[in-house]
Formats: structure tokens, sequence, C-alpha cells
């Protein structure tokens, strides 16, 4: 009964030039380990969720990369989405799509540019968060305990005096705040009971199929009207004509923001949104200068606080930096200050 939806359809435009259009950071391998990040988040479910049961949620244009990537899932459970319109219009779709199968599956939305360092407990948090949606009518998001005021997450205000009579663990959520803004972060931070939501969702089909019909009645009417058709050989004509009249909304702000009634785990299994060069720094082995080198031939000299990654084998020397970054890929060299990094979004356009 349990599924896993990966939604993979980001350009990881804050990892440029490594992450590009033609093939974001989802489908690279990253931290050099052998496996690319969707790679990566597929084997963390192993012993969750059967790989029929395994759906990823792309743009059109990496359908071949994801079926190349994971042989093992069926050609139709990848949904091939016509344009980007964010993660609402994803998950409504696959929703829709894994309701008509079967109402009851129980499902886990995923991410697929994370890093878990504790596999073990990954699972162990997971398989716990799915007994309790599999029981109650709820919406379930993880909590990650912040470490400093991030505004590239969502947080999760926790009432931590009222725990779940099903599982102690689970906290019913005072409110959920997507983004905000530097000060607001750094309130939230001060306090125990604020988290970041890690954009991983347990909940039941039917669950988030309500919750879409009650608060983006206009998205769940276009995909309520497809159900017919799902399955059949009509499918990718009608979502190429009606899936870009979604709005194009994240479902952070569409559903988390809105709904009365969510619930948060709190865990802590090494998590990472690996969402810039700076929390790759942070995750990748540094010199005792605190140098993260990725790449066959880097020679540092005087040098402190890099993030240093090369994809061919060339020669590269590095004298006197301090705090930057030095990415390079086939015809771009990025040289750009740590602290400066959200602006590579806007170098890459
Ligand atoms: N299929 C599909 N279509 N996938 C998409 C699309 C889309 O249009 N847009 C984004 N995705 C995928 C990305 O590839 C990524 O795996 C995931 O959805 C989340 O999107 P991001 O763009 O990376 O979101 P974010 O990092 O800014 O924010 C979300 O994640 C944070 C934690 O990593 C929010 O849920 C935050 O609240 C959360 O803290
Ligand atoms: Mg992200």
């Amino acid at each position: 009964n349990n599924h896993l939806v990966i939604m993979a359809g980001g350009i990881g435009s804050r990892f440029w030039p490594m992450s590009t259009p033609e093939c974001p950071k989802q489908f690279i391998d990253v931290l050099g380990c052998g496996r690319t990040l969707l790679q990566l988040t597929a084997d963390r479910f192993k012993r969750i969720c059967f790989p029929e049961n395994i759906w990823v949620v792309t743009s059109e244009a990496y359908a071949d990369i994801v079926r190349e990537q994971l042989p093992e899932i069926p050609e139709s459970n990848i949904l091939k989405e016509p344009c980007r319109r964010n993660t609402a219009p994803c998950i409504a779709y696959v929703s829709w799509r894994i309701k008509k199968l079967n109402p009851k599956a129980n499902v886990v939305v995923t991410p697929s540019d994370h890093i878990v360092m504790d596999v073990a407990e990954f699972e162990r948090v997971i398989t716990s968060g799915l007994v309790f949606t599999s029981e109650t009518d709820s919406i379930l998001t993880l909590g990650m305990k912040p470490n400093r005021p991030e505004t590239g997450y969502g947080y999760i205000q926790a009432d931590l005096g009222f725990a779940s009579a099903r599982n102690k663990e689970i906290y019913r959520v005072d409110s959920f705040k997507e983004k905000p803004d530097f000060a607001t972060a750094s309130r939230y931070i001060q306090k125990n009971n604020y988290f970041w939501n890690a954009g991983i969702f347990v909940w039941n089909v039917s669950t988030i199929v309500n919750a879409f019909r009650v608060y983006q009645p206009a998205i769940a009417q276009v995909f309520e009207q497809l159900m017919p058709i799902y399955g059949s050989e009509q499918e990718q004509e009608a979502i190429n004509r009606d899936f870009p009249k979604c709005e194009n909304i994240s479902v952070d702000y569409a559903i988390m923001e809105k709904v009365e009634e969510i619930f948060v785990l709190p865990a802590n299994f090494g998590w990472s949104d690996l969402g810039t060069w700076g929390s790759l720094h942070e995750h990748t082995p540094q010199d005792a200068y605190g140098n993260a080198c990725i790449g066959k031939n880097i020679s540092v000299y005087d040098t402190h606080n890099c993030m240093i990654h090369t994809t061919q084998e060339k020669k590269v020397v590095i004298q006197g930096l301090d705090g930057f970054i030095v990415a390079e890929k086939n015809d771009t060299l990025l040289i750009c200050k740590l602290s400066e990094e959200q602006r590579i979004k806007q170098f890459s356009e």
C-alpha cells in the first residue's frame, strides 16, 4: 500500500554551472559517490516501498534521464509535465493518478535534491509516519531542528504541548510559514518549537486530494475531470492540453500554509537540502583550511574556506582565495564569493 512520489522537475538554478536546465542537479552525482541525487533518493526507500509503487514526476525533457537512472521503475510511473508549474500541480497530478489505482494508497512525497546521512534512522521515521497516516486522515510533515535563520526553507511552528494520542513523537502544527524573511526566521530560531520543513510529506492519497478540493479547487478540477483517461493512451495528450492551465504555485503556499490541521514529526537523520554550493561545501570532507575540493587535479595554496568543483580532467591551481566558489563545467567557469551565492540564479540566466 505504500507509494513513493519523487518530485524531480526543478532546474536547480542556484547550483549553476554544475546544474543546468539540460541536466539539473538531481540527475548529477553531486557527491562523487557513483549515484546521482535522484538515485540516492530512490535507494533510501528500498525497504519502504516496492519499485512498482515508485512514481517520478518530472518535466517531459527529463523523462529519458529518469528512465536511464531508475530502470527498475515501470515506464508508466514516470509522469511528464509539459511545462513547469512548481510543486502543487505536480503533487495534484500524481495524487489523482495514484488515487485512480488505489484510493487507499499511503504516500510519501519527497524532493530529489536532498542528502540524508543516517539512512537507518530515516527509515524508522518514515515508517513511523506511514503507520500514523494509515490510521488517521492527516497531513504529516517532517520537521528538522534549525541551526541558522535560513530564508530558503519553510518553517513549522509545533504545539509541543499537544502530542498525538497515536504517536507521542508527532505534534500538532500551530502554523506553517513558507520562506520567511530574515528577521522573522531569526525570531523563529530563538524558540524551541520551530522546525524547518524538510519538504517530505506523508499522507493518505484521499487526504491530499480532498485538501486540493478545498484549498485549490481550480487545480483540483483540472485533474478530477481527467480521471477517466489516467492510464490510457490519451493521458499524455490530455495532460499536455490541460496541465498548463494550472497556477504556478508550490504546495507549501497552496496547501500547507492553508490547511487547518497538519502534524509534524520532528526528526534528526542528518538532513540537508543540497540547494547551493555552500551546502555542498558543508557536506564535503574539507582539508585543514576549510577547502572542499571535488575534481581530479586540483591544487590549492594559501587558500581557505573555498568550494572547488571541476568536472573535467583539467589542471586547476588556486592561490590566495578565501571564501570563494570555483566551479567549472564544459565551457563555463564560475568564480563567486560563497557569501553571494544566492545571486548565482541571476548569473545563470
Ligand atoms: N515535477 C516537478 N515539477 N518537480 C518540481 C517542480 C516542478 O515544477 N518544481 C520543483 N520541483 C522539485 C524539485 O526538483 C525538488 O526536488 C522539489 O520539487 C522541491 O522544489 P525546490 O524548488 O527545491 O523547493 P525549495 O527547496 O525552494 O523549497 C521546498 O523545500 C524546502 C526543503 O528543501 C519547500 O518545501 C520548503 O518549505 C522546504 O523547506
Ligand atoms: Mg530544494
